[in-house]
């Protein structure tokens, strides 16, 4: 009986072991199947990152040799930057070295041409002269008819290298007389007068000019001769200009110029505050005004007492301007490049309001470097330029107002 309780509890026991283990194992079943779940998630996961870091890594590759391809091209661009550079420099030298051989040529060729030259160039002045004094009398004294129109620019001559590089020369347009006035440098109370052009050009012509001591000296390339009389900012003054007999070397008039003297009027020639000029209708005078933002002013003045008869406030900037001139009460504008270049008149401003500038802006022949004067002369339908240290003169194309062939 014993035994048999005993066999009953070893059986309970086995049952109740072979019943836990039956348990045990669908647990442990369980946990296998969870964790070779869990094993092939891992897997998956670590080759999804494997491949995301191969990814990440050829994505950082790519951005590297994008870098280094676009540091690349931007070195070889500077390099080109450099090089063009280099090449726009050495162009620009050789062009001025081309533009001053071409003027030592011009020059030494006139030079060499000039006593013939000159000559016929003389009498045919001297009878254009008297024509036009004979044709334009009239004209002159009823002023305001006034009626030439300028076209073109039609020749360059080189008549002199003489004097510093800043300067101006002219001849009086009014008298009849040939006289070549002179004025070397920006300040001076000296200037030379030459009894023809022939003489200006001869051999020892400055030695052999009449010079003139003037009462003050004075400033700037602006100043004008007319009817025996010499015009000029007087040097040291804010805006006084003088009235000077160029016989007699006396001052017969003064006057203070209203506004001028606080810019210099063409911001290519800062030494000229006050330029001073004559046309067909007598003398003006021409300052920039830094009230109009630097625009130029335009004074008629009246050449007996040197009053001021009339002001316009021009639309022409002094900005890049290097001179200006008149015809026919039309002021004329010459700008230029602050390195030197092709001159060209880029603003017209005319007084009577009939004429405006064209599409194109009318270009000077030549491009040397700079120009600090030019002197019309009515007569002469000329310019007398001063170009870097040489005299230059520009033959004008002129037609009348409201025709279109030229005179
Ligand atoms: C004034 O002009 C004369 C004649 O051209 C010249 O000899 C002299 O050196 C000039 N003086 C000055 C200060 O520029
Ligand atoms: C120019 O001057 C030099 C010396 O200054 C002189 O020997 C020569 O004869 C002069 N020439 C003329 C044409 O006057
Ligand atoms: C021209 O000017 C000179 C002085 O430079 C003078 O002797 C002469 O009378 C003037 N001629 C005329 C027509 O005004």
């Amino acid at each position: 009986m014993l035994v048999s309780a005993v066999t009953v509890m070893r059986t309970w026991r086995l049952l109740w072991t072979l019943l836990l283990l039956k348990q045990g194992v669908s647990y442990s079943q369980r946990m296998t199947q969870e964790m070779v779940m869990m094993q092939y998630l891992e897997g998956r996961i670590s080759q999804l990152e494997d491949r995301l870091s191969k990814c990440d890594l050829s994505v950082q590759n790519y951005e590297q040799k994008l870098y280094d391809f676009s540091k690349d091209l931007r070195g070889k661009l500077g390099g080109l930057q450099a090089f063009q550079n280099e090449v726009r420099g050495q162009m620009e030298g050789v062009l001025s070295r081309v533009g001053r051989v071409e003027r030592e040529l011009e020059y030494l060729e006139a030079e060499k041409l000039n006593q013939p030259c000159v000559d016929i160039e003389d009498t045919l002045l001297e009878q254009q002269v008297q024509e036009e004094q004979r044709k334009q009398k009239d004209q002159l004294d009823l002023g305001r008819d006034c009626d030439t129109v300028l076209s073109g620019v039609k020749s360059l001559k080189i008549v002199k290298r003489e004097g510093e590089a800043q300067g101006s020369w002219m001849k009086d347009p009014t008298n009849g007389s040939a006289k070549v006035y002179f004025f070397s440098g920006v300040k001076n109370s000296t200037l030379l007068e030459f009894s023809s052009m022939k003489a200006f050009v001869g051999a020892n012509a400055t030695q052999t000019a009449r010079r003139v001591q003037l009462p003050f000296p004075w400033q700037g390339t602006g100043h004008a001769v007319y009817r025996g009389f010499l015009y000029y900012h007087r040097a040291g003054s804010a805006n006084e200009v003088l009235k000077v007999s160029l016989r007699h070397r006396t001052v017969s008039d003064r006057a203070l110029l209203p506004g001028a003297g606080r810019l210099p009027a063409y911001s290519l020639s800062p030494h000229t505050y006050l330029d001073l000029s004559v046309d067909e209708l007598g003398l003006w005078a021409v300052h920039a005004d830094p009230d109009l933002g630097g625009n130029l002013v335009l004074t008629k003045l009246d050449e007996g007492a040197l009053g001021a008869e009339h002001t316009w406030d021009t639309p022409c900037p002094s900005r890049d301007a290097e001179t200006a001139f008149l015809v026919c009460g039309t002021l004329h504008v010459v700008y230029n490049s602050p390195h030197g270049g092709r001159s060209s008149v880029q603003c017209l401003y005319d007084i009577h309001d009939s004429l405006h500038a064209g599409d194109t802006p009318l270009f000077f022949p030549k491009s040397y470097a700079a120009h600090a004067s030019m002197r019309y002369h009515p007569k002469d339908r000329q310019l007398y330029s001063w170009d870097e240290g040489y005299q230059t003169i520009y033959k004008l194309e002129t037609k009348k107002k409201g025709q279109m062939a030229p005179v």
